[in-house]
């Protein structure tokens, strides 16, 4: 409710400050996009491109659904999108520009013409039932979503004097979806570097720390609430940005440092546990039944957490894997990303399995889970997992 109030009362005054920022290139020159690695890292390039960090937010001509396209109306029971979420303002197929997502579930942006940025439209699509699904999120999506959906993001105006805690008025990207750069941090300096100093030039996490390797990943894998940075409406970001107005995060950076006093990352500060119920958007953030308080482990009820449930388990904590011992953002050589068949065969015997050891806690969508990454040794019964739902059928 909280939400829709601010939503209104700031509509006027939207309409003077926001320009629109969408695609605009880095400010300050740092960051170059991932085409431009593509020359000299072509099989890594490739590997990129087969994943779905590549394919989070696309245009909608390239991007969109063919079920999408052909259940707009209707799916047979529920209606499809209809509504701008900020502005309430009717929006038709024609009107989308970009979509969210394509392997789980799709959501589709559309011009706020309010604050000239883009909010959501009123459903989503859900990939494993096939069909629409109400979806409310009011904000303008990169003001939201923006530094685990692009690369490269910064805020570049805020207003501190905007409603309780200010808004972002004015940010920018390098470019959409998860790029080499989210990863490798800033290229500029690396692709004009003389040979001998490209090494040392960009980051690779697979030179860092093993916990740090992990961080790297867990910038985006994770749920978090921000108190010191609001959306262009005024309500709680979900999101880190850096902490200086004008910087954008850098693989590496130590993400977990930032404003503690107002941020709010469950799992990873000590005084904000997992095994605490919260509350806003954060509720319901893990199991806290009698199986999670018996075993001391507290499962990810939601997707997007891999990182606040890893660093529950013995495979954290004893400094004997991250995130990339068992996932390679490169491993596909050409296929979309699979964890190794033998990821718990070579260190375990065969009684460990992926499917008894990580269950599918997290749910995504209706019906549509994930698996846990807590690795505790008395694991629930898991849900319905998404499986494989073979590959998105785009509509171009
Ligand atoms: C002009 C060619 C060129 C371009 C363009 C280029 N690189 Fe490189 N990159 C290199 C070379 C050469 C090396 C060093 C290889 C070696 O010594 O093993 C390297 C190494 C790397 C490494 C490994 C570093 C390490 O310490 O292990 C990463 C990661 C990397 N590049 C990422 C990128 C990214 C991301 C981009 C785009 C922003 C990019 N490169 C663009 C030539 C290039
Ligand atoms: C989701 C994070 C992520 C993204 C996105 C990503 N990388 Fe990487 N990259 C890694 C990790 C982690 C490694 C370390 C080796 C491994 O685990 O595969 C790595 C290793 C590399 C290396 C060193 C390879 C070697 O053999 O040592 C290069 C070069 C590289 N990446 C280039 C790129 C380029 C170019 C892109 C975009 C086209 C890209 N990366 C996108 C995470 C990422
Ligand atoms: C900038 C944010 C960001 C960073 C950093 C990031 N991810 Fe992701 N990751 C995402 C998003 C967003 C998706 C969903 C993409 C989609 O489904 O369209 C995703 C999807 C995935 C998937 C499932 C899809 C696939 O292609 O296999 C895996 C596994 C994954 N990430 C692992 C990692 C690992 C390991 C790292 C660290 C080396 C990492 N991610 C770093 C944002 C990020
Ligand atoms: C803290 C980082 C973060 C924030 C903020 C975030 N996401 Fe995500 N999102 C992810 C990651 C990571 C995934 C991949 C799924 C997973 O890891 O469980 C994902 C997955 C998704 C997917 C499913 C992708 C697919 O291919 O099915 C959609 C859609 C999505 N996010 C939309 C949004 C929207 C809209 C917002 C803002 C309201 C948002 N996300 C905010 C990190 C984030
Ligand atoms: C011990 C190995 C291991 C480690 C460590 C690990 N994962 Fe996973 N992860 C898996 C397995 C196995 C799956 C399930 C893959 C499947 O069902 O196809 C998975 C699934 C995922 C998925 C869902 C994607 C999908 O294809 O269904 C994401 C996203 C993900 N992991 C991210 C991470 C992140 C981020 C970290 C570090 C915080 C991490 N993982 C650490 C083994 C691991
Ligand atoms: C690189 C080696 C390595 C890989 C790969 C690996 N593990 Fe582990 N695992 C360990 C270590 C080391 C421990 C900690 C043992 C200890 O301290 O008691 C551990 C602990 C565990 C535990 C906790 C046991 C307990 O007593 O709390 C579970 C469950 C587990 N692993 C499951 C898995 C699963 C499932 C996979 C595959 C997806 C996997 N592991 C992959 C090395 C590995």
């Amino acid at each position: 409710m909280r939400k829709n109030v601010v939503v209104i009362a700031a509509a006027g005054v939207l309409m003077l400050g926001l320009s629109a920022v969408a695609g605009a290139a880095d400010p300050k020159g740092e960051f170059v996009g991932s085409e431009k690695c593509k020359a000299c890292h072509s099989v890594e390039y490739k590997s990129w491109k087969d994943s779905w960090h590549s394919k989070m937010v696309q245009p909608k001509k390239t991007g969109i659904l063919k079920e999408v396209v052909e259940k707009w109306a209707t799916d047979g029971t529920e209606e499809g999108p209809t509504t701008g979420n900020v502005t309430k303002a009717k929006f038709k197929l024609e009107d989308v520009k970009y979509v969210v997502g394509s392997r789980w579930k799709q959501r589709f942006l559309v011009a706020n013409d309010q604050t000239g940025g883009m909010q959501f439209l009123n459903r989503q699509y859900n990939r494993y039932t096939n069909k629409w699904e109400k979806y409310g999120n009011a904000n303008d999506w990169s003001t939201n979503c923006g530094t685990c959906h692009t690369t490269g993001y910064r805020i570049l105006e805020y207003d501190e004097k905007f409603g309780k805690h200010g808004r972002t008025v004015k940010d920018s990207y390098s470019e959409m979806g998860v790029g080499c750069e989210s990863c490798h941090g800033p290229g500029n300096k690396h692709i004009k570097s003389k040979k001998a100093d490209k090494k040392k030039t960009i980051f690779n996490p697979a030179n860092t720390d093993i916990q740090a390797q992990s961080k790297v990943c867990g910038y985006c894998h994770i749920r978090i609430e921000n108190e010191k940075f609001m959306t262009a409406q005024g309500n709680p970001r979900e999101d880190l940005p850096a902490p200086k107005i004008g910087d954008s995060y850098k693989a590496g950076d130590d993400w977990t440092k930032w404003y503690p006093e107002q941020a709010i990352i469950p799992g990873v500060h000590a005084d904000q546990p997992a095994s605490k119920e919260y509350v806003g958007d954060l509720k319901g953030l893990f199991k806290l039944d009698d199986h999670a308080k018996a075993n001391g482990i507290f499962e990810e009820a939601k997707h997007h957490q891999q990182y606040q449930g890893f660093l529950q388990s013995k495979h954290y904590l004893n400094g004997s894997i991250s995130c990339i011992t068992c996932h390679s953002p490169h491993a596909g050589k050409g296929k979309l990303q699979k964890v190794r068949k033998d990821a718990c065969a070579k260190c375990h015997d065969a009684s460990y399995t992926v499917e008894k050891y990580m269950p599918n806690t997290g749910q995504t969508a209706g019906n549509l889970f994930m698996r846990t990454h807590t690795f505790g040794k008395n694991p629930r019964k898991g849900g319905a997992g998404a499986g494989d739902m073979g590959p998105p059928n785009y509509y171009e």
